[in-house]
């Protein structure tokens, strides 16, 4: 009898169970969360009416939650919000994960608990994304969630092409949505400086402005556009951005770029050159030989003043100096460069490379900051201390690991969304090349490579958004979406991936993506790779 009692409990015990799995199955959230555990039955009903219950530190996510649902049901006020009541109860607790948060659905409402306002604010993303695709039903039941990376970064190139203000705060609504939190923010390249220096105005009165730009590809450029473009940001616009990122939990990284990739940055300033030439800002892609004079006392003086302002305006510790692709023709050619390479002992130019960026990095540091670079500051011999961005493949990425250096992994040929989503190409536009479906992304391990303790360096992984080939918001979302699901699911939920739901629940971001208003590629969602 008691082994019969015990077979019929095991059969419900499964039954229940696969019931539940099936429930869960239907929650469609990305990225994944780690725990779901819904009830069979029953769901709480979220409407424009339903209030939200906040205690004193979680009102910024609440006002941000209720401005989207504002959007959402279409509705002239936003949801009412208090210390009491019945709704969705919002706050923290230390015993949860700083960034993550538990929800538990029953007909008493919705209950968020963060480990942080950033905790908070995951949780209400999570929530957004089932009341917008579920008409608001949201499925009594628990989940518990956190991600995986503490760095889960997008990139956006704004030299190549300028994105406004208005654009600029759009991408980072997408992101976080993604629950993305870092932002690196290319400011600098050869074809614009983007940002207000009060100490340099020159660098955006001319920098900032290009005579024309390349018609076609950059490999056979043949053709310009005789139209000027450019485009700054204001301190102020920048500050501005800056907060609003901030609301929603996000740092944004700036890049300065040295000393290559600076040609704007000469045209404005020839003394920052070797042979104080006189450059245009660039008007085609590519690398260019113009690059910063790294022998001159002068170049380091000015780097640390523009350093000093950006350190004034952002407040992430990391700041990005590029340290990218700077050829070496003007260093061999220069008297500044060789007398500084025999001065300080220096191995030849590679070396002056690495002078220079441990130099800035020290300057970084004594401004309280730390340095991060694109994997070329690991030739010219890398400190411990600085962040490596590996993306001229793993290799950069796994030897920084194994020295001890953090790194954020960012390979090109799984990460850079400015490449081409299908192999047939058909219907894409011009784009500089490379092939990366959604597919590829999903299915990358940013650990690959490395082992044990050695993984722990990873800090994080980010995908990119060159913008030579990108002209305008439209083709950014169109090359972000979906493939950003793909990445969140990389960087949030790495562990917790699953092939055989993401088809599915990509179906169901799709609508989320179309209520939102944002645009996105069809490939994916046609069969097409
Ligand atoms: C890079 O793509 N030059 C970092
Ligand atoms: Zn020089």
């Amino acid at each position: 009898m008691r082994h019969l009692l015990n077979t019929i409990s095991l059969v419900v015990l499964l039954l229940c169970t696969a019931q539940i799995e099936a429930v869960a199955e239907r929650l469609h959230v990305i990225p994944q969360p780690a725990y779901v555990d819904l009830e069979a039955e029953g769901h709480y009903l979220v409407t424009e009416k339903t209030r939200i219950v906040v205690n004193d530190e979680a009102w910024n996510p609440a006002e941000i939650f209720a401005a989207d649902m504002q959007k959402h049901f279409g509705s002239k006020r936003l949801m009412k919000m208090g210390k009491y009541g019945k709704g969705i109860k919002i706050r923290t607790d230390s015993c949860v994960p700083a960034e993550g948060y538990e929800m538990t659905v029953s007909e008493e409402g919705v209950l968020i608990i963060g480990g942080s306002e950033a905790g908070i604010f995951y949780g209400l993303q999570t929530l957004r994304q089932i009341i917008v695709t579920c008409n608001g039903e949201v499925p009594y039941g628990f989940i518990a969630d956190e991600p995986n990376f503490e760095y889960r970064g997008v990139h956006f190139d704004v030299s190549r092409h300028f994105f406004g203000v208005e654009d600029v705060k759009r991408y980072i609504d997408i992101l976080v949505a993604h629950k993305v939190n870092r932002l690196h923010w290319h400011l600098t390249d050869d074809q614009g400086w983007r940002i207000e220096i009060k100490r340099y105005p020159e660098l955006t009165d001319k920098g900032s402005m290009r005579k024309e730009t390349l018609v076609g590809h950059g490999l056979n450029p043949e053709k310009w556009d005789g139209t000027p473009y450019g485009g700054y940001y204001t301190q102020e616009q920048v500050r501005e951005i800056v907060d609003y990122a901030a609301k929603r939990y996000m740092t944004i990284i700036p890049e300065i770029e040295m000393p290559g990739h600076a040609q704007a940055a000469l045209h404005a300033l020839p003394w920052l050159g070797c042979e104080e030439q006189i450059v245009d800002v660039w008007t085609t892609w590519g690398v260019t030989p113009e690059v910063m004079c790294a022998g001159k006392e002068t170049t380091y003086e000015f780097l640390e003043n523009v350093l000093l302002e950006v350190i004034d305006l952002f407040p992430s510790e990391l700041i990005h100096i590029g340290g990218d692709e700077c050829p070496k023709d003007r260093w061999k050619e220069c008297e500044h460069c060789q007398a500084k390479i025999k001065a300080e002992g220096l191995e030849g130019e590679e070396a002056l490379q690495g002078y220079l960026v441990a130099r800035i990095e020290r300057f970084l540091n004594d401004h309280g900051r730390k340095m991060i670079g694109w994997d070329e500051i690991l030739d010219g011999g890398v400190t411990p201390t600085a962040t490596v961005m590996s993306w001229r493949g793993i290799g950069g990425g796994i030897y920084a690991a194994r020295r001890g250096n953090d790194v954020v992994m960012t390979p090109m040929s799984l990460c850079y969304f400015n490449f081409y989503q299908t192999e047939s190409r058909e219907g894409e536009g011009l784009h500089i090349g490379g092939h990366i479906p959604f597919e590829k992304v999903y299915s990358w391990d940013p650990y690959e490579g490395l082992e044990g303790t050695e993984r722990e360096h990873i800090i994080g992984a980010q995908c990119n958004m060159w913008s030579e080939y990108i002209k305008d918001m439209k083709t950014v979302e169109v090359m972000l979406l979906p493939r950003l699901a793909a990445m969140a699911e990389v960087q949030w939920a790495t562990n917790n991936r699953n092939e055989e739901t993401i088809r599915e629940r990509m179906e169901t971001m799709r609508k989320f993506y179309e209520a939102c208003g944002w645009n996105y590629a069809p490939y994916y969602f046609e069969g097409r790779k």
